[in-house]
C-alpha cells in the first residue's frame, strides 16, 4: 500500500504539528467520497517536564504515526495525551501508541470506556471535567466541553503560554492543503478549502447544527485570547475570523437566496429528460443551481450532495418509481437529506411512473420536515413543460 505524505510544522515555540496527508482514504467514515483526502493532524507540546500529545492518526497508520513521533520526541518522555475525541480517524493509532509508552490519558469522561471498547486499552486516565485546567511544567491547558460537535465526548483543549485553541473536528475540513495556514493560501485554495469545510461540516457535524450554536457561544464567552486554532484535519488558522463566519452561518440555517439542488435518479433516462427540461427553465430564473444525477452510467457523490443542499433554499429531486416504492438510491439520498439537513428548505418532487404512481407521495412523505411545494408525477416520460414551469414558479416565490 502506498504511504501517505507526512509533513511535519512547527506552529509554535512548543509545538509542533505532525500531518498525516491521507490520499488513500477514498470514503470518509466509510461512508463520504472524497477525492480531495483529507489530513489527520495530531500535535506535540515539548515542554521542560516532559511531552504532551494531542490525538493521533487513523489506525491505518498507526506504525507510521510512532515513527514519526520518534523522530521528534523521546517516547519515553510523553507524559499525556489527550484525547479530544474518540472517533478512530484521531484515535487509531493511539493503541500503538499506548501499548508502548507508559504516559495519561486525559478527555472526557467517555473516553476510557470508548478506548476499552475500541482497541482494548485500559491506561492511566484523567477524566477532565468542563472548564477544568491542567498545569504542566509551568503550562497550563484548560480543558472545554463541547458536547456534539460531533459526539457527545467531544472536548477542545486552549494551550494558555501558547495561546493555542486545539479544535480536533471542529473547524475541521476535507481536502489536502500545500499551506500549513489557511491565510497564507491564495484566493483559489481558500475558496476551495471553504467548500471542503463545508462539506465536512454538512457531512460530519450537520446533524448537531443546534449544538455548533450553543457550542460556539460557550467558547466566545470565555474570551480566551486564541492566536492560533489548531484543527485535527485541514488547514490551521490564526485569524478565526473567516471560519468562525462561516460556522455561524451555516449553523444558524441561513441559506443562498435561490440557491437549487438538483438530484435525480434515472433508470433509463426518463427522469433525465425531466431534469433537463427543468434545467431549461430554471435558467430563466435568476438562480444559482447545481445537478447531481444517479443513471447507468455515472453516480454523483453523496458527500457533495449534502455540501450542497446545506445552505440551499430549494431542492429538486426527481425519481424513477421502483417496486411501487422510491428507487432505491433517491431513497437513500431523501433519507441523507432528512439527517442532516434543517428543515428550512423547499422542496419539488418529480416522479416517473409505468402503471402507478406512488414514488411521489412515498418521497413526500418521508420527508415530511420539509415544505414540499408541488409533486409532478408523470407516466412514462411524458412530463409537461407547461406543468413545471408552474412548480419552479411556486417553488421559488414561496
Ligand atoms: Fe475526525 Fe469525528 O473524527
Amino acid at each position: 500500500m502506498p504511504i501517505p505524505k507526512v509533513e511535519v510544522s512547527r506552529i509554535t515555540k512548543n509545538v509542533l504539528m505532525l500531518r498525516l496527508c491521507d490520499d488513500e482514504t477514498k470514503y470518509f467514515e466509510g461512508l463520504w467520497y472524497i477525492p480531495e483526502g483529507v489530513t489527520y493532524n495530531a500535535y506535540i507540546a515539548t515542554l521542560p517536564e516532559g511531552a504532551i500529545v494531542f490525538d493521533g492518526w487513523k489506525h491505518t497508520y498507526g506504525e507510521l504515526f510512532i515513527e514519526t513521533l520518534k523522530q521528534h520526541v523521546d517516547l519515553k518522555d510523553i507524559k499525556y495525551v489527550v484525547v479530544h475525541h474518540t472517533e478512530p480517524d484521531h484515535s487509531g493509532s493511539l493503541k500503538n501508541l499506548l501499548s508502548i509508552v507508559d504516559a495519561i490519558v486525559v478527555g472526557h469522561p467517555m473516553v476510557k470506556d470508548l478506548l476499552n471498547s475500541f482497541y482494548g486499552l485500559n491506561t492511566k486516565f484523567k477524566a477532565v471535567s468542563d472548564n477544568e485546567n491542567i498545569t504542566f511544567s509551568g503550562y497550563t491547558l484548560k480543558f472545554i466541553h463541547v458536547p456534539w460537535l460531533h459526539w457527545p465526548d467531544t472536548i477542545v483543549s486552549y494551550l494558555q503560554e501558547e495561546k493555542m485553541l486545539f479544535s480536533c473536528d471542529v473547524f475541521g475540513s476535507y481536502g489536502i492543503p500545500s499551506k500549513v495556514f489557511f491565510d497564507d493560501m491564495d484566493e483559489k485554495e481558500k475558496n476551495l478549502f471553504k467548500w471542503y469545510s463545508k462539506k465536512y461540516f454538512a457531512n460530519i457535524i450537520g446533524k448537531y447544527i443546534d449544538w455548533v450554536q450553543k457550542n460556539l457561544a460557550k467558547l466566545q464567552n470565555q474570551n480566551l485570547d486564541i492566536r492560533i486554532v489548531a484543527t485535527g484535519h485541514g488547514p490551521l488558522y490564526r485569524d478565526l475570523k473567516p471560519i468562525l463566519e462561516l460556522y455561524k452561518f451555516w449553523s444558524s440555517k441561513q441559506f443562498v437566496k435561490n440557491k437549487t439542488t438538483i438530484v435525480y435518479t434515472s433508470m433509463y433516462r426518463f427522469v433525465e429528460k425531466a431534469v433537463k427540461i427543468v434545467e431549461e427553465e430554471i435558467k430563466n430564473i435568476e438562480a444559482k443551481y447545481r445537478i447531481y444525477g444517479f443513471t447507468d452510467t455515472h453516480r454523483d457523490a453523496e458527500s457533495d450532495i449534502i455540501g450542497d443542499v446545506l445552505d440551499s433554499e430549494n431542492i429538486v429531486l426527481a425519481t424513477s418509481t421502483y417496486d411501487a416504492d422510491i428507487f432505491h438510491l433517491m431513497k437513500h439520498i431523501a433519507n441523507l437529506i432528512n439527517a442532516k439537513i434543517p428543515e428550512n428548505k423547499k422542496i419539488l418532487i418529480l416522479a416517473s411512473y409505468g402503471w402507478g404512481s406512488v414514488a411521489g407521495k412515498k418521497l413526500k412523505e418521508l420527508l415530511s420536515k420539509f415544505k414540499v411545494v408541488d409533486i409532478i408525477e408523470f407516466k412514462g416520460n411524458q412530463i409537461d413543460r407547461e406543468q413545471v414551469k408552474l412548480a419552479l414558479k411556486r417553488l421559488f416565490s414561496n
